[in-house]
């Protein structure tokens, strides 16, 4: 797999891995000051969730960009995104298990097992696994190019359970959820017309191949 051209300005790199380290470092510090407000477990566990979902989305926008856009750059920050996606969801269910629901494993395993909203977010969770698991140039090779990118467009179906999980966590005013859901639909929308246009591309050449 060729690396893609250099990036736009030589720190792009630290300078989104330090970026993606901020809202941690806030929070903390607003935990720190108990400047969190009235009920900072439930303030801490939502903002990493959309934390996971931002970062997801945002390594999901890295061949869209590239298709629509030329940019090839962000493929070279998709992989540290992805991971800082599945980061942020260990810390969302780690906030959730040790912090909010403190190691009450019955009330854990009933939550993530009735409770529809949670059954969907755990799926999402345990599909980042495999994925985070199987980010390095050594699980490319060893898996083939093309068994690695058939395994990573699982990356999709985590996206939508994490905005359904979204959506049916908000209940009332979904216009956050949804809006989070369209955008994903739209990327999603982008490698789909891609993939036909591929395909289609492909047949027309075996056809005309044939014919002569
Ligand atoms: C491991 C399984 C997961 C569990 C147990 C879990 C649990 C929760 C809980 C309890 C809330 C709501 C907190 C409240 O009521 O205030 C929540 C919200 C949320 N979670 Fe998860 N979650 C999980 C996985 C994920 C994953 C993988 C993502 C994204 C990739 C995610 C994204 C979100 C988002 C976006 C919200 C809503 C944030 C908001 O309202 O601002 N969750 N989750």
């Amino acid at each position: 797999m060729a690396p893609p051209r250099r990036l736009p300005v030589p720190w792009l790199k630290p300078g989104v891995f330090a970026g993606a380290l901020v809202p941690l470092v806030a929070l903390a510090w607003q935990g720190l000051n108990g400047t969190l407000g009235a009920d900072p477990v439930a303030i801490a566990l939502n903002r990493f969730g959309l934390l996971a979902l931002i970062f997801l989305l945002a390594s999901l926008a890295a061949t869209p960009a590239k298709l629509l856009l030329g940019w090839t750059w962000p493929l070279r920050l998709r992989r540290m995104l992805g991971l800082f996606a599945f980061f942020y969801a260990c810390v969302h269910f780690a906030t959730y298990v040790a912090v909010d629901q403190r190691f009450d494993w019955p009330v854990l395993w009933a939550d993530v097992t009735k409770r529809k909203f949670m059954v969907v977010g755990f799926a999402a969770f345990l599909l980042l696994l495999p994925l985070a698991l199987t980010s390095t140039d050594a699980s490319v090779r060893r898996l083939g190019l093309r068994r690695w990118k058939a395994l990573h467009r699982l990356a999709y179906l985590a996206g939508v359970l994490a905005a359904v999980h979204f959506l049916w966590r908000v209940k009332l005013d979904i216009r956050q959820p949804l809006l989070y859901a369209l955008v994903l639909g739209a990327l999603l929308l982008v490698r789909v017309v891609d993939a036909v246009r591929t395909r289609r591309a492909k047949a027309q050449r075996q056809t005309s191949a044939s014919a002569a």
